[in-house]
């Protein structure tokens, strides 16, 4: 969709978007990821720009060019994007959570290269629940006073209504969007499903980049 083209919904708006995975590293060359491409998150900070918003966009570690006229800031860890986020937040109205964040981070970061013994032995690893991203920001004062609009993304493998829904509050979040499909994982196209107060509605396949313009004008509807 030609920029141009796009009604410019959100026009003074600042947006702040998180996507891809995070990696939490082990030791130097080790770590623990997610499956994410970044380019659900990558589509919604084009779309948003396009519709006139300034975004700034808190990248996890992937290979995707910066949208033009977006602000990227690349983190590695669930702590580093947080900071991000925290650090961005300033006069932000939209808060769009796409990363996929890693719910968990080894409990110890050795400084040296874990090797083996030769015995056969494995390590032990201990982990460490990462903060909320997502939940920390829905649950910021400006969000409860109506000031951010929070939106959060659920992967589920499975009853995607009703986890996503009790997800939905469980975040505190005024709106949740679900993929639909097993296979949305690096995929260029993709589902989903938009879970708000008032139930469930599901935007048809399309490529990400019309999602994004999609999604763009279902928040810009939904803003208060
Ligand atoms: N999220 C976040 N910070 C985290 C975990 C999740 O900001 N530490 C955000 C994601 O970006 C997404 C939403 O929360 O917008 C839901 O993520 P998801 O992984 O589906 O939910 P969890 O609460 O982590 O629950 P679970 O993985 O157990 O289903
Ligand atoms: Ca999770």
């Amino acid at each position: 969709i030609a920029a141009s083209l796009v009604p410019k919904r959100l026009a003074g708006h600042k947006v702040l978007i998180t996507a891809g995975p995070t990696f939490e590293a082990l030791d130097p060359v080790r770590g623990l990821t997610n499956h994410s491409s970044g380019k659900m998150g990558f589509a919604i900070a084009a779309a948003a720009r396009a519709a006139g918003a300034q975004v700034t966009l808190v990248a996890g570690p992937v290979h995707l060019p910066t949208p033009r006229g977006v602000q990227r800031i690349n983190v590695q860890s669930a702590r580093d994007m947080l900071a991000a986020v925290q650090s961005a937040l300033e006069d932000v109205s939209i808060f769009i959570a796409a990363a996929a964040v890693a719910d968990w981070r080894p409990a110890d970061f050795s400084a040296k290269k874990i090797k083996k013994d030769g015995s056969g032995a494995v390590p032990s690893l201990a982990f460490v629940e990462n903060p909320d991203i997502l939940a920390t920001v829905a649950n910021s004062d400006r969000a409860q006073q109506g000031q951010l609009y929070c939106v959060g993304f659920a992967a589920e493998s499975d009853n995607l209504l009703a986890h996503a829904s009790a997800k939905r509050v469980r975040k505190n979040v005024p709106l949740l969007v679900g993929n639909i499909g097993p296979a949305t994982f690096g995929q260029d196209d993709n589902t989903l499903l938009l879970i708000d107060a008032h139930g469930s509605s599901a935007l048809p396949r399309a490529s990400k980049a019309q999602l994004g313009h999609a999604l763009i004008a279902e928040i810009a509807r939904r803003l208060p």
